[in-house]
């Protein structure tokens, strides 16, 4: 994967998926490394962010790498400066850019003018780090992905998005409950439907929470209103009413079922404190294998040796 971008997940072949996974797990175990002794990342953010951020820092400084985080107003992508000029400057002095953008137009932008790497750190239109540190959660916790059905209640966003593709390509179940008006985009359905059919596993979208959940191996949500959607938060309260997990829908389930969010939450909203705070909740450990997930995928995209 060396000197590749990652701008949606399907970027990443299912062995390559494999790789990364198996990566995370030693890097996890063993600790500390020194394969990016030199290397240096530049995070480009346009939206605010905790998880990604910080856990792309210390990923690198456990590394042996260094990073640099330049904040919206600091960069001006596309006010101050183009996102071309900005991805042409950059590649002169990191290795690597993470960049957060509103528009996946402008991460694409980003990509074809800069001459090192650039990775997705959250679009509009998908979140593919995120949905690595979601493979490896299920797969620490479930033991597998191959036949794992995960159960995704409400908004068809970014994390959905890439949370599709991503279980597709594993070969997973992936189910979608969400209101009429904002499921999976169809692109993104036709997408993970090909792939599914080729891994063995399957997608299927419908609106009712309870059969989505029902027998899952897994519960996943996230929020109504996605950064940039503020306005529209009013509408979409009404809109996903009857979409909170809460215990009650948990318990359609199977027993075992794990609950996971990318997080933040908006708790009372997307997710009832009963069961963010419960004992089926993996979402503290989801959250800490961003840091994992990363630490291994910028070993491989950046590192001079196999990092395996
Ligand atoms: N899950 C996630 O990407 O969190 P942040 O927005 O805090 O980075
Ligand atoms: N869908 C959310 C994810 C945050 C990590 C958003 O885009 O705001």
């Amino acid at each position: 994967m060396r000197g590749r971008d990652l701008i949606s997940i399907t970027d990443i072949a299912s062995e390559e998926l494999e790789d990364i996974l198996q990566t995370a797990l030693g890097l996890k175990d063993r600790g500390r490394q020194t394969l990016l002794v030199g290397k240096t990342l530049a995070l480009v953010f346009e939206k605010p962010s905790l998880r990604t951020r910080v856990s792309f820092h210390v990923a690198m400084r456990h590394l042996g790498g260094d990073c640099i985080y330049l904040s919206p107003p600091e960069v001006g992508l596309g006010e101050r400066e183009t996102p071309a000029d900005v991805a042409r400057v950059l590649s002169r002095y990191v290795d690597c850019v993470a960049a957060r953008t509103f528009k996946t137009e402008t991460l694409s932008e980003l990509a074809a003018h800069a001459s090192v790497p650039v990775i997705n750190a959250l679009s509009d239109r998908e979140h593919p780090c995120q949905a690595l540190a979601d493979m490896l959660t299920v797969r620490e916790k479930k033991g597998r992905l191959r036949g794992v059905t995960i159960a995704f209640i409400g908004d068809g966003n970014n994390v959905a998005n890439s949370l599709s593709l991503a279980a597709a390509v594993s070969g997973m179940h992936f189910r979608i409950a969400s209101p009429e008006e904002y499921g999976l985009p169809q692109d993104v359905r036709v997408r993970a439907e090909e792939l599914a059919k080729a891994s063995g596993g399957s997608v299927r979208v419908m609106h009712d929470p309870g059969e989505a959940v029902a027998d899952a191996d897994v519960v996943y949500t996230d929020v109504w209103t996605s950064m940039g959607q503020e306005h529209e938060a009013s509408q979409r309260k009404e809109y996903f009413a009857g979409y909170m997990v809460d215990a009650r829908l948990m318990a359609e389930a199977r027993p075992d079922a794990i609950f996971m969010h990318d997080l933040p939450a908006h708790r009372g909203e997307e997710v009832a404190d009963e069961v963010i705070d419960g004992p089926q909740s993996v979402v503290f450990d989801q959250a800490e294998n961003r840091l994992h997930a990363q630490k291994a995928l910028l070993a491989l995209v950046l590192g001079d040796e196999n990092a395996a």
